[in-house]
């Protein structure tokens, strides 16, 4: 008999985004005259940078001639985009990571689920709340958890962020084995000093842990104080894993571009205490279980690191933060506590009461789309997160109809 993975029915109803996805379909199908305003998921709006679209048309035009037409690549992605992302996301600040350990994938998404196939499911797993919810449900899906009660699985650690700790967790209080952070931070869009990180790292060695460290919008930091990598800090080329996406940076939510950084330090050990070096068995994964991001794509992604690449996605995510900037300004006159928006794409309203109230009316009302706190977790209940990703148009109109909705 055929069983199911019965870890799949202690998932929380849908995931967050389709949930949001629903309730908006509902509501422009009663109402096809008003029409919404996404400030809801994080997708962008703006086409990719002229940079991109010149070494994809170009690659295109390589795959029409028998010549230079390339079949599958290399599946851990062709040198020339692992090159690019060594030399200029790491080396160029210090960090010292080697293009062979460097992943291409599709998504970071997908990587931060499939990084665990490579740990045992009896791990301690600690995950921030509010938290990106794929962390857990995935997590959840591998049977690594209890069942859920009042928003919380059993069997995670939760490390509370709150307005208190600046939505920065403290370590934790019981031994774990697996940590998530994601700085700037999806949902709140706070960002982790250095000193911060150093301790994490700290924590990590000491107690032989791994850091998964989600830096996905690393490239929305403005000042110069606060790290994009976690391997600006010393010896977290041994204890952390780190995720990067070309999805905000340059575009790329529809292309697809990411990559994982696996150090040839970082280890893993055996029930009987062996360090197993975690690099070959992520290669072992990616090889069997991956053919590759496409070579025009590929060619797109390594524009970025072009001057005009540079200067391109500089000015598209200038533009972003400055949607960001204006959203921020409207909620802190109205009074409202607010995080993020600053060095991150994402602004986090203390709205006071609950969330998917608050929610639906400004859908309602302002028919403009946001993402309810609860939707992260527990301590997300309260809030809500506004995404600067849309046309300053958009951004425009959304805040002067939520403007008449506050008053
Ligand atoms: C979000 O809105 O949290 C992001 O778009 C999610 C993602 O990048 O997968």
């Amino acid at each position: 008999m055929i069983h199911v993975n019965e870890h799949y029915a202690k998932l929380q109803a849908s995931y967050l985004f389709s949930e949001i996805a629903k309730r908006v379909k509902a509501y422009q199908e009663e109402h096809p005259d008003k029409p919404v305003i996404r400030l809801g998921i994080g997708d962008v709006t703006e086409p990719l940078p002229p940079a991109c679209i010149e070494a994809m048309r170009k690659a295109v035009d390589e795959m029409a001639v028998r010549e230079t037409f390339r079949g599958y690549g290399p599946e851990q992605g062709y040198a020339f985009l692992r090159e690019a992302i060594a030399k200029n996301d790491f080396q160029a600040r210090g960090a010292k990571i080697d293009a062979s350990e460097i992943f291409v994938s599709d998504g970071a998404k997908c990587d931060t689920a499939n990084i665990q196939e490579l740990f045992d499911t009896k791990l301690t797993i600690a995950v921030p709340d509010p938290v990106y919810p794929v962390y857990v449900d995935t997590n959840v899906m591998a049977g690594r958890t209890g069942a859920c009660r009042r928003g919380r699985y059993k069997g995670l650690v939760y490390l509370d962020s709150t307005q208190e700790n600046g939505f920065v967790p403290a370590l934790p209080d019981v031994p774990v084995d697996l940590i998530y952070l994601c700085f700037p931070n999806n949902p709140t869009g706070a960002t982790a000093s250095r000193k911060q990180l150093t301790e994490w790292v700290k924590y990590a060695k000491k107690n032989k842990a791994l850091i998964l460290f989600d830096a996905a919008y690393e490239a929305f930091i403005r000042d110069p104080k606060i790290p994009h990598s976690i391997y600006e800090i010393e010896g977290a080329r041994d204890v952390a894993i780190e995720f990067r996406s070309f999805s905000k940076i340059a575009g790329f939510t529809g292309t697809r571009c990411a990559y994982t950084v696996v150090p040839d330090s970082v280890v893993a050990y055996t029930k009987k205490g062996e360090a197993v070096p975690l690099r070959p068995m992520w290669n072992r994964r990616h090889t069997t279980k991956f053919n590759g991001v496409s070579y025009p794509v590929q060619r797109a992604a390594e524009a970025v690191y072009s001057d005009a690449g540079k200067a391109q996605t500089r000015a598209l995510t200038d533009f972003y933060l400055g949607n960001a900037a204006i959203i921020r300004a409207l909620f802190e006159k109205a009074g409202f506590p607010v995080t993020g928006g600053v060095n991150s794409p994402y602004i986090w309203i203390n709205v006071g009461k609950d969330s998917w109230k608050f929610f639906d009316r400004l859908l309602k009302r302002a028919q403009v789309v946001t993402t309810p706190g609860a939707g992260f977790g527990k301590m997300g209940e309260g809030y809500i997160r506004i995404s600067a990703f849309n046309s300053r148009e958009n951004v425009e109109k959304a805040l002067k109809r939520i403007a008449k909705v506050l008053k």
